[in-house]
C-alpha cells in the first residue's frame, strides 16, 4: 500500500471514530491517538522523509490536508461535546450573576376568590356555609319548595333532567331544603355553589353559574332582618356608596318575595340600578314541609348570582370571560 493510499484510509479511520465520540474523555483519548505527539498523524508525518523526492509535494500536500481537516473535525466535535455535557450538567460553568427562570404561579380563580370573599363577609354576620349535591332529586328542586308539578319552572325545556326524578339543580335553593331537613331551628346559612340552566348563552348568561343561597330561620326573625343583612353585605362586597332596593318579586318558596336591586354610579356620574338576585321570607309551606312549627319560626332566604357580582364588581363585560381560562385575562385578578 502506497503512503498516499495509508494517508486516505487514516483519514476516514479517525474520522470515523471520532463521529462515534459524545463524552470528553473519549474525545481526549481520540486526540491522543491521532493528533498526539506520538499519535497517528504524527506517525504518518514522520515517513515522508521516506518519500522518494518527485512525489514528495504531493504526498506532503495530502498529509497535511488530512492533519488539519482532523484538526478542524476535533475542534468542531469538541464544542459539541461541551454542549452536550453542559445541557446534562456535567462540567458546565455556571454564570450566578444570570436572572432566573421565574416560575409561573398560578392563583385562585377569581371566581373562587369571590366565593371565599363572600364566605368571609356573612361568616361574620354569623351564617355558617353548607353545600349540596348539584345532581339533585325533584323533591329537592322543586315539591318541598312549593314549586306545583304544573308550574312552567318545572319544564323540560328549563332544566337539565337526567331522568323523570333526577337533575341538574337549578337553584341553591334546593340546599334550604336539605338544611332544614337535618337539623332544627335556628338556622343561619349560606350555600354558594354551581347551578345549571339551559339558558341561551350571552354576554350576561351561562348555562352553568353560581348561586349562593342564604336561609336564616328563627323566632322574631322579619324582612327587615333580610334587607338589613343584604344591604350590609353590598356595602361590605362592594364598597359603602352602594345603596339597596328591594322589589315585589314571586318566587313559590317566599312569601311575600322580593327583588334585591343596587345602585351603581357610573364613571360619568348617572347612576343605574343593578338586579342582584331574588329574596323573601320562607313561604310557611316550605317550613311545614321539613317539620317545623310555621306558627313558631319565620325565616328569610335569598339567592344571588355570583358571576354579576363578579362582573359589577370588575367591570368584566362579558360572563364568557370567566369561564373561558384565558390566563391572560385570569391574571388581572
Ligand atoms: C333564583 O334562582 C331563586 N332561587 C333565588 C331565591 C332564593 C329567591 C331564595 C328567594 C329566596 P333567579 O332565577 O332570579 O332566582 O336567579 C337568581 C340570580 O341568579 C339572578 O338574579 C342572576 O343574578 C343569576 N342568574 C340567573 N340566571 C342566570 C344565568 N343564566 N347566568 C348567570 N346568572 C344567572
Amino acid at each position: 500500500m502506497s503512503l498516499l493510499d495509508e494517508i486516505r484510509g487514516l483519514h476516514e479511520r479517525a474520522a470515523a471514530e471520532l463521529e462515534a465520540v459524545a463524552t470528553g474523555d473519549a474525545l481526549e483519548a481520540w486526540r491522543i491517538k491521532y493528533l498526539g505527539m506520538k499519535g497517528a498523524v504524527r506517525a504518518v508525518m514522520d515517513r515522508l522523509k521516506e518519500v522518494p523526492k518527485a512525489e514528495k509535494p504531493a504526498i506532503g500536500k495530502a498529509a497535511n490536508a488530512m492533519k488539519m481537516a482532523l484538526q478542524a473535525a476535533f475542534d468542531a466535535r469538541a464544542g459539541r461535546v461541551a454542549r452536550s455535557a453542559g445541557a446534562r450538567g456535567q462540567g458546565e460553568l455556571v454564570d450566578v450573576t444570570l436572572p432566573g427562570r421565574r416560575p409561573q404561579i398560578g392563583h385562585l380563580h377569581v371566581l373562587a376568590q369571590t366565593i371565599n370573599e363572600i364566605c368571609d363577609i356573612f361568616g361574620r354576620m354569623g351564617f355558617t356555609i353548607a353545600y349540596g349535591p348539584e345532581v339533585e332529586d325533584e323533591r329537592h328542586n322543586f315539591q318541598a319548595l312549593n314549586i306545583p308539578i304544573e308550574h312552567p319552572a318545572r319544564d323540560e325545556l328549563d332544566n337539565f333532567y337526567i331522568d323523570e326524578q333526577t337533575m341538574l339543580r337549578s337553584q341553591t335553593s334546593t340546599v334550604q331544603i336539605r338544611v332544614m331537613e337535618a337539623q332544627q331551628p335556628p338556622v343561619r346559612i349560606i350555600a354558594p355553589g354551581r347551578v345549571y340552566r339551559p339558558d341561551t348563552v350571552d354576554a350576561t348568561h351561562s348555562f352553568m353559574f353560581q348561586q349562593v343561597e342564604g336561609l336564616y330561620v328563627d323566632e322574631g326573625v322579619t324582612m327587615a332582618d333580610l334587607k338589613s343583612c343584604l344591604d350590609q353585605f353590598c356595602k361590605t362586597y362592594f364598597g359603602p356608596e352602594v345603596a339597596t332596593r328591594f322589589r315585589p318579586g314571586f318566587f313559590p318558596f317566599t312569601e311575600p318575595s322580593g327583588e334585591v336591586d343596587m345602585l351603581f354610579h357610573n364613571p360619568d356620574g348617572s347612576t343605574r340600578w343593578i338586579e342582584l338576585g331574588g329574596c323573601g321570607m320562607v313561604h310557611p309551606n316550605v317550613l311545614a314541609g321539613v317539620g317545623y312549627d310555621s306558627e313558631k319560626y319565620t325565616g328569610y332566604a335569598f339567592g344571588l348570582g355570583i358571576e354579576r357580582m363578579v362582573m359589577r364588581k370588575h367591570g368584566i363585560a362579558d360572563i364568557r370571560l370567566l369561564f373561558e381560562n384565558d390566563v391572560r385575562f385570569l391574571h388581572q385578578f
